[in-house]
């Protein structure tokens, strides 16, 4: 299968702090990566490099086999990367159909704007429900849920999740996990997927990745991962 996304020797920071440090990454398409590390250990970092909110100071991210170093996020949703960060994101002031209009801003068809609205209310339900609410008073798995449906309107080819799931309640967070499954096998969307709580993410991930203190120090099965014991002694 061919890489959708390559990632070599990826060194990104904040001015003169270097958080990252000479990350390779492939992923390829069609497939589920998780990231998994420590609060702090450069996964935020890690994917706002790749997406293009900072530059990278040396190394090089190829999407679809094309050099996308230093592209800013606009190019990037516009050729099929989307983000969903953490913390989410949504418009808190607009409603929710409104968001989803604006996570589909680089989509110029209406009819193309309704049917990808559609498949985003096909996989979360309540939000066609709720679609005249305000963002903010959405519950917290809500929002998640509307933030992953605002990446999904340009129909990414890559979908990148940070920590979707902090802040839920056990049972949504096997909801959003299903989701992500969902959305991958139903579009075939290439995920990566950054999370701290390593058990359910494990069980949708074709492969895991662990970093700590800006290193990659981990990049295989996740069965390996989900024994406890390997697990402790990479964290
Ligand atoms: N905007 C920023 N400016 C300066 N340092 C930052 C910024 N964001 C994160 N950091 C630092 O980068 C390191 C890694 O953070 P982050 O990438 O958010 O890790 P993670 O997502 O794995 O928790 C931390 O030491 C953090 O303090
Ligand atoms: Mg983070």
């Amino acid at each position: 299968m061919t890489a959708l996304l390559d990632i070599a020797g990826l060194t990104a920071g904040y001015g003169k702090k270097t958080v990252v440090r000479d990350v390779a990454l492939t992923l390829r398409t069609g497939e589920i990566v998780v990231v998994l590390g420590h609060n702090g250990a450069g996964k935020t970092t890690l994917v706002r490099a790749i997406f293009g909110l900072i530059r990278a100071s040396s190394g090089r991210v190829s999407f679809d086999g094309r050099d996308i170093t230093g592209r800013g996020p606009s190019a990037n949703i516009a050729d099929g990367l989307a983000l969903v960060p953490q913390g989410h994101g949504i418009f808190r002031t607009l409603n929710v159909r409104r968001n989803l209009e604006l996570g589909g801003f680089s989509v110029t068809s209406r009819d193309v704007i309704a049917e990808r609205m559609e498949r985003v209310f096909a996989l979360f339900p309540v939000l066609r429900e709720r679609q005249a609410q305000i963002g903010g008073t959405l519950s917290g798995g809500q929002q998640q849920m509307l933030a992953i449906g605002m990446a999904l309107m340009p129909a990414p080819r890559l979908l990148i999740l940070d920590e979707p799931s902090i802040g839920l309640a056990p049972l949504l967070v096997e909801r959003v996990m299903e989701s992500i499954r969902e959305i991958n096998e139903n579009y075939g969307t290439t995920i990566l997927l950054v999370e701290q709580n390593p058990r359910l993410a494990l069980k949708i991930a074709a492969r895991a990745v662990v970093m700590n203190r800006g290193a990659k120090i981990y990049d295989g099965a996740p069965e390996v991962l989900a024994d406890e014991r390997k697990l402790l002694e990479l964290f």
